[in-house]
């Protein structure tokens, strides 16, 4: 068997996302350091995780590129390689102490994640892939559910800080999907509902206005466990666009049919 060309790069993420969450879980101080947006939080947690992360990173690979939400892109011009950072992903649920938040890392070659670790806190569930392995969750291997109608289905969304068009758009899919599912859950990190639909908690997930950053890791894992990813109206995504389709393939064209509809 040949060995995996990205484990060293793995090994980096996984250890860097280690060293963060260590870090997240023992910081007592869950205190606002500043308002982004009217409801967009930001702590010392967050920048003292993404100093963590990419110090790791710089030291490693002081070629690479890093696009860090925090601090912005370090551009090295020549090289082919970003590491994508998320370093608190579910920045409110960490402030109130709500159990779902989440670190994020991914490496992309020419705009494709090629590595990405996820690390769900505080449970410390390790979620990670590369492109050219299965999608792991603490070194199982995982999968997308099975299930292939939308009334056997859980979905999950998110709403973004920017109460724009798209939130407004959203709530009316998500009365729409609780009514013709089995319900719709919204979590708070998507990173995490990226996760949850590679292992199968939850049918399918989409979102409006993401930022590469919070699912650049995730969904490599999703992909490497089965997913189909797509923009809503099933066109191809990339991490650029602002709206992603992410499910386990069955209930793609389902879910598209929807969104079409109330368009
Ligand atoms: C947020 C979370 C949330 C999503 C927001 C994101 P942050 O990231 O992923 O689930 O709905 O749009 O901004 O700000 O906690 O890193
Ligand atoms: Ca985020
Ligand atoms: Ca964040």
């Amino acid at each position: 068997m040949n060995p995996n060309p990205n484990k060293g790069y793995l090994d980096t993420a996984i250890y860097a996302a280690k060293v963060a969450s260590d870090h997240i879980i023992k910081s007592s101080k869950r205190k606002i350091k500043t308002f982004k947006d009217k409801t967009d939080l930001l702590t010392d947690t967050d920048l003292a995780s993404e100093e963590l992360i990419t110090n790791i990173i710089k030291n490693k690979y002081p070629d690479h590129n890093i696009l860090a939400e925090e601090s912005g892109l370090i551009d090295r011009h020549s090289s082919e390689y970003t590491w994508i950072i998320d370093p608190l992903d579910g920045t409110t649920n960490f402030v109130h102490n709500y159990p779902s938040y989440a670190v994020s890392i991914a490496l992309i070659q020419k705009n494709e994640p090629i590595v990405g670790v996820v690390i769900e806190m505080p449970l410390m569930n390790i979620y990670y892939a590369t492109i050219n392995s299965a999608a792991y969750c603490n070194n199982k291997i995982i999968e997308c559910s099975n299930t292939d109608k939308l009334i056997l289905s859980l979905l999950v969304t998110g709403f973004s800080y920017n109460h724009n068009e798209n939130w407004n758009l959203n709530i009316e899919y998500f009365k729409k999907f609780t009514d013709i599912t089995q319900g719709v859950r919204r979590l708070g990190s998507a990173a995490i509902d990226l996760c949850h639909t590679a292992i199968g908690h939850v049918d399918g997930f989409w979102e409006f206005d993401l930022k590469p950053w919070d699912v650049a890791a995730g969904i490599l894992i999703a992909k490497r466990a089965g997913a189909n990813i797509s923009k809503l109206n099933g066109d191809k995504y990339s991490i650029y666009d602002d709206e992603i389709l992410v499910t386990n393939g069955l209930i793609h064209q389902d879910m598209i049919k929807v969104f079409k509809e109330l368009k």
